[in-house]
């Protein structure tokens, strides 16, 4: 009976048109994601080969069970800016030893794996995933530190990566340090700080200065091995705890660690789980590349969750946001997804309602967003749509389980934030490259831009030149159009990654068994005052 059906007609030319559009992004997606891969470039991966290293997708590797999936987080950071794509870190979560990590390795080939403000972000970004769902951590070590040119972007807001591992530490979660090269002075205090470190032989210098500020500072004359080598912190200072005779004895070592964690996640792992009844395939042939035509998001819904099953709630009220509960991958999940684009009083209500029963019923949340905002209007604005939307985003907002949130279309407004966008920290948050968020769309902005341009042209008694008017608008949009694409929006950390639709069920299936990792536990009250 709540077995979802479906009406998509995969025959038909606009499920064909869907289709070609996602796989042509997709495309363009993969072309990207290799940038990052690639690190920074033949000639940098040459040299670092020639020196007899791993790289650091290939530390991962070796570092994780065999066979066992690495979700990679943000690999997109710095998209769109001066640095390189990827911004010389790799972040991800991962299991060793039969326990899910939040694994971060630096790139050396990318200006010596320094951090710049794009790294940061993402190092910080790992950081709270890694907190709120209680991963331990193994930070792969090699790195210039601060990238010296954008010092003053890094420098004060940097201090905050220290301060995380300590703070980790001090919530029981375990943090461990593997060091390749180098990782000297602020870097010198991610070994520092961590709870076990592991230092590879000829290769880690951990000092607060290398030789030559040594000798500027006091004059003292050293060396890389006798101011910060592996064997000198193991034997002498006390830093490293184990001593590792090359980067695989370094992994090998590190897996040992977390198998003595005696680590066990707050919740136990549910038997395996039906699929979907439906080919999580035909997902790429549902969203139209024109995302002024509303599709059915429980055509996306029956190619998610367990068996397609889905008890719908309130089906008859506020039916532009679909509700209901269903099993991802065995673990419960409350479903709100965007129908009709548009968000009402009764949705905004429904909404409240529904964010409340899975509090009290300690279930997370996953927001499917396909939403142009909340509906404005003389008739919604008295029918109070400003304290029902409202009372959404307090819901959203003091919500105490887990949230996860999938960009499929658009995501406008403050129903991006009703519909927990960034800003309300869902645990995890992706987009699919058919997404488009912003205040709202480019000509909407565009045409609001020229109608203000306009009266105030009008109230200053000047003309109006309306050529200039349509230039303007054109830029506007095209503008507010490339800022609202996903490959932009990852490039600055608003989400944790751009995925491919048909990856999405097994994606949202790694994110909440991490989720498990800390107890799941929903608000019994504790809502800011809801106006009625
Ligand atoms: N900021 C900006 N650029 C940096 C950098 C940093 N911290 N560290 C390295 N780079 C750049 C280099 O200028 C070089 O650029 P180029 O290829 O265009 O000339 C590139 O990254 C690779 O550096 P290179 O020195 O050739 O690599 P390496 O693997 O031989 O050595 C380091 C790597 C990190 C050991 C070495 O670059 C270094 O000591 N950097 C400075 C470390 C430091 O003192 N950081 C300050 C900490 S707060």
């Amino acid at each position: 009976m709540t077995v979802l059906g479906t009406g998509l007609d995969t025959a038909s030319p606009e499920y064909a048109e869907n289709r070609a559009a996602l796989l042509a992004k997709l495309d363009e997606l993969a072309a990207e994601q290799a940038k990052a891969v690639g690190g920074g470039g033949e000639k940098y991966v040459e040299r670092h080969r020639k020196r007899g290293k791993l790289l650091a997708r290939e530390r991962i590797e070796l570092l994780l069970d065999p066979d066992t999936p690495f979700l990679e987080l943000s690999p997109l950071a710095a998209w769109g800016s001066d640095y390189q794509v990827g911004a010389s870190l790799v972040t991800g979560i991962g299991v060793i030893e039969g326990v899910e990590c939040l694994i971060t390795a630096n790139d050396p080939t990318v200006r010596g794996g320094a951090s710049n403000p794009w790294t940061l972000k993402k190092a910080l970004r790992a950081n709270e995933i890694a907190y709120a769902n209680r991963l331990p951590v193994v930070s792969l070590v090699e790195s210039g530190g601060a990238d010296l040119p954008s010092q003053k972007e890094i420098f004060i807001p940097g201090g905050a990566l220290f301060k995380d591992i300590t703070r980790l530490s001090a919530a029981g979660i375990p943090t461990v340090a593997v060091v390749f090269g180098n990782s000297t002075a602020g870097g010198a205090y991610v070994p520092g700080m961590s709870d076990h470190v592991i230092m590879v032989k000829e290769r880690a210098k951990v000092f607060l200065g290398g030789p030559p500020l040594v000798k500027m500072a006091t004059g003292e004359e050293s060396d890389d091995e006798s101011l910060g080598g592996a064997e000198m912190h193991a034997r002498t200072s006390g830093l490293a705890d184990y001593f590792a005779v090359d980067e695989p004895d370094a992994l090998r070592q590190a897996r040992r660690v977390v198998a003595r964690l005696n680590w066990r996640k707050a919740h136990a792992d549910p038997p395996i789980a039906e699929p979907p009844k439906y080919d999580e395939d035909e997902l790429l042939g549902i969203v139209p590349g024109d995302l002024k035509i509303p599709f059915d998001p429980r055509e996306v819904i029956a190619r998610l969750v367990d068996g397609s099953d889905f008890d719908e709630f309130k089906p008859l009220y506020g039916p532009s946001l679909t509700t209901g509960w269903a099993r991802l991958h065995g673990y419960p999940v409350g479903i709100l997804a965007n129908a009709q684009g548009v968000l009402f009083s009764e949705e905004s209500q429904k909404a409240a309602q529904f964010i409340q029963l899975a509090n009290q019923r300690d279930i997370p949340l996953l927001f499917l967003h396909n939403t142009t905002g909340y509906m404005v209007g003389k008739e919604y604005e008295q029918g109070g749509i400003i304290k029902h939307g409202a009372m959404m985003i307090n819901a959203v907002s003091n919500s105490r389980v887990p949230h996860l949130s999938v960009l499929m279309g658009a995501s406008y407004g403050a129903g991006h934030y009703g519909m927990c966008g960034r800003a309300y920290d869902p645990r995890f948050l992706f987009a699919w490259p058919s997404a488009k968020s912003a205040v709202m769309g480019p000509q909407q902005l565009a045409g609001v831009l020229s109608i203000v341009a306009r009266a105030s042209a009008a109230a200053k008694g000047q003309p109006y030149d309306d050529e200039a008017d349509a230039g303007l608008r054109a830029m506007v949009e095209q503008q507010i159009e490339s800022e609202s694409l996903p490959m932009f929006l990852s490039g600055r950390l608003y989400d944790d990654g751009v995925i491919d639709p048909r990856d999405t069920r097994t994606v949202l299936g790694l994110c909440l068994s991490a989720i498990h990792s800390a107890p799941v536990e929903g608000a019994r009250g504790g809502f800011g005052i809801f106006r009625m």
